[in-house]
């Protein structure tokens, strides 16, 4: 099939482009590069042996996506990445947030029924489940649209609509995939997570650190009622978090679905950091801090739906990505920024 991935050259969309094309699909890429860089998309081709024809707008941009979409299509599906998703900033600029999140999802829906589109595959977030009453999260465990922030609120209300708009039309294909928390990168070296400025997520923190353009890694927290007193979370290799999505396009079917992607296995801070350490053969300094406002102590999933539903589970391991990171990390100290002469 033909798929258009918004937000493509971000850093999951780059490695499930890889994923698409490698299982014989084509990709088609349209991302704003607010937070990506076009050598993603470029490299993800070389890797996949192909060109990926590629549109640098905003999907809100209806003219210019039905253009192009026009140009190389028909297109049979859609991935939705595009969006805002710093959890923090989210708190500070709420407004943005509901404009790029909903209005960009608002603009694919409306770019599929004009296009006839059948299949979308959404990116959803484990944050929808909020403070986990029980674990692991299923499913069908509570969620909220009273969640601790507007990144999450905008993720749970595009299921909403999502959920909405196939009651209304039968045909429609519609698929929310709540990630656990993405690590690792291609094991190339090639591609991989490039945040800009000082990285909020642990895994990109402990790499730059590892690197040494980093001081010391901040422990936020260690009496977390967990095993060493650290929070412990799903941590997923990107590579089985885009076998998920290949899976996702490849066995959608009418009416709205939603399904966890983790490993179902938790890994606490001092563990992660562990294995990092251990993969990048150095030791990694660190400083227990104070918890940080909004975590939770412990987020892991129960795998077996997506198993059941969509033939995928994951099977990477936590010293996997910390290698694979490590080896991206190592070979481009400056992520895709052209290195300095
Ligand atoms: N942590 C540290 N030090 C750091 C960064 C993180 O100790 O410098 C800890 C956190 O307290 C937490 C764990 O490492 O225990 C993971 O934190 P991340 O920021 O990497 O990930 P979160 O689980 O907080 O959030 C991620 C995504 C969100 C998503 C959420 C879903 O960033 O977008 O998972 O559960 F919503």
């Amino acid at each position: 099939m033909r798929v258009l991935l918004s937000g493509g050259a971000g850093y999951i969309g780059a490695h499930t482009a890889v994923a698409l094309i490698e299982a014989g699909h084509e990709v088609i890429v349209v991302d704003d590069m607010s937070n990506s860089s076009p050598e993603a998309i470029a490299r993800a081709g070389s890797l996949a042996g192909a060109e990926i024809p590629l549109l640098g707008a905003d999907v809100r941009d209806e003219p210019r996506v039905r253009a192009f979409v026009q140009q190389h299509g028909p297109v049979d599906a859609v991935v939705h990445f595009a969006g805002l998703k710093a959890v923090g900033e989210s708190v500070a600029q709420p407004v943005r947030y509901y404009d790029v999140n909903i209005g960009s999802a608002v603009a694919v829906l409306r770019l599929m029924a004009a296009e006839s589109i059948p299949t979308i595959v959404f990116s959803s977030s484990a944050t929808v489940y909020g403070r986990p009453e029980t674990l692991p999260l299923r499913e069908d465990s509570p969620t909220g649209i009273d969640l601790a922030n507007p990144y999450g609120k905008t993720k749970r209300i595009v299921e909403e609509m999502l959920k909405d708009a196939a009651a209304a039309d039968p045909r429609l294909r519609a698929i929310a995939l709540r990630y656990f928390n993405p690590v690792g990168a291609h094991p190339s070296g090639r591609i991989g997570e490039d945040p800009s400025g000082t990285p909020n997520n642990l895994m990109p923190y402990v790499a730059r650190v590892a690197v040494g353009s980093l001081e010391r890694v901040g422990i936020f927290g260690d009496d977390y009622p967990t095993p060493d007193g650290t929070g412990l979370r799903d941590y997923i290799h990107v590579l089985d978090l885009a076998a998920g999505h290949v899976a996702a396009l490849e066995r959608a079917r009418e009416g709205f679905e939603v399904y966890n992607l983790g490993t179902g296995v938790p890994v606490s801070v001092r563990e992660l950091i562990a294995a990092f350490g251990r993969a990048a053969g150095r030791q990694i300094p660190t400083a227990v801090l104070p918890r940080r406002a909004g975590d939770v102590a412990a987020s892991y999933c129960d795998p077996s739906k997506a198993r059941e539903g969509l033939g995928w589970s994951a099977t990477r391991t936590i010293d996997e990505a910390c290698r694979d990171s490590w080896r991206w990390q190592s070979q481009n100290p400056r992520g895709y920024a052209p290195s300095p002469r």
